[in-house]
């Protein structure tokens, strides 16, 4: 193959068209009355007879191929309308854009955890498919407690062994066996209970669990956390009260209410009536629980806590159906942006 002819077979091949101009290169370097090819295609004549018809062969096939090339091209540079410069108004405002945000939820969970963190909690998570020892039996639930009747709680079908966890107390658990005192923990997690949905209930929700394991933990230690977490959460003014209550893994135990932001005690629909509204579940840690995670509940006693989420956001920002945190209506969502 002549030379000449490879060369300007490469040169067509890396030739790169992008605008008009470089149309108009195109068609003089390889097409034009005075191209390298158009000068090839006058050199047939001269070529010796025996080797004239290969070569005029390669010769026209070349200027056949840019000859297609430079269609292909002026098709591409004449469909793509060129935008001039001054068509381009430079000081119009940019078309906005929707970012997302975080959803009240997480807001919230991250609120709960900064507050805790700041007085020297740590956070932990765990799994949301869990065993019956993790969930229950380490909790100090009876065989028989209602609490793991199907009623209430999601099992794996494969495996009934295995459950979605219906509270994040598990991670007490988890935290408790694989760490030694002192312990000073909370939990955020998701959470499973086989429930109707409601407007006061739904069957996934949120939970923050907190656990403070040392010597000589007292109640009246996890009645100042719980105050300053309540007065962080929902401003310096909030009272609270502790009612006696009973869960099987903390002994004493209590309920914590908050005197009712909307009608500040009066009593009002959303407090039904009586002033205060309950947030969480606490209670010094059963000696039964330590136990069972190979705690000496001699040496060392701790409180616990346990509040959903979902509640605190609907006391926070007066929301008055949980099945809002569920339906991802940007409506609603949208709200949040700037908390
Ligand atoms: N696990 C309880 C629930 O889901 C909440 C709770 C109550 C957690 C008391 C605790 C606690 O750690 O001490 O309702």
């Amino acid at each position: 193959m002549n030379l000449k002819v490879v060369e300007i077979k490469q040169q067509l091949d890396q030739f790169r068209v992008e605008d008009g101009a470089h149309l108009e290169a195109f068609r003089l370097q390889f097409l034009s009355k005075k191209s390298e090819l158009q000068e090839l295609l006058g050199e047939v004549k001269n070529i010796a007879p025996e080797l004239r018809k290969e070569f005029g062969q390669a010769v026209n096939n070349l200027k056949q191929y840019a000859q297609e090339l430079y269609e292909q091209y002026k098709n591409i540079v004449e469909s793509t309308t060129p935008v001039q410069i001054s068509e381009i108004d430079v000081t119009r405002p940019s078309t906005l854009y929707s970012s997302g945000s975080l959803h009240p939820v997480t807001i919230v969970m991250n609120q709960v955890c900064e507050i805790f963190e700041k007085i020297g909690f740590s956070s932990v998570s765990g799994p949301d498919i869990e065993d019956d020892w993790h969930v229950f039996s380490a909790l100090n639930f009876p065989q028989d407690h209602p609490a793991r009747d199907m009623q209430d709680t999601f099992f794996v079908n494969l495996n009934p062994e295995f459950l979605l966890r219906t509270h994040t107390s598990s991670l007490q658990v988890r935290t408790m066996e694989q760490c030694k005192p002192p312990i000073r923990v909370i939990c955020p997690g998701r959470v499973y209970r086989n429930e109707t949905i409601t407007a006061r209930s739904h069957c996934i929700f949120h939970q923050v669990e907190g656990l403070y394991i040392a010597n000589d933990v007292s109640f009246a230690d996890m009645k100042q956390v719980l105050l300053y977490f309540a007065q962080e959460m929902f401003g310096a003014d909030t009272k609270i009260r502790l009612r006696p209550s009973y869960f099987p893994f903390t002994e004493p135990s209590a309920e914590m209410d908050i005197e009712c932001k909307l009608c500040s005690g009066k009593g009002c629909n959303v407090c039904k009536f009586n002033g205060w509204v309950e947030i969480l579940g606490c209670g010094m840690v059963d000696p039964n629980v330590l136990e069972n995670c190979k705690i000496n509940s001699k040496t060392y006693s701790g409180y616990a806590f346990g509040m959903g989420i979902e509640r605190i956001a609907m006391l926070k920002y007066k929301i008055n159906d949980i099945r809002l945190f569920f339906e991802n209506d940007l409506r609603f969502l949208e709200q949040f942006v700037n908390e």
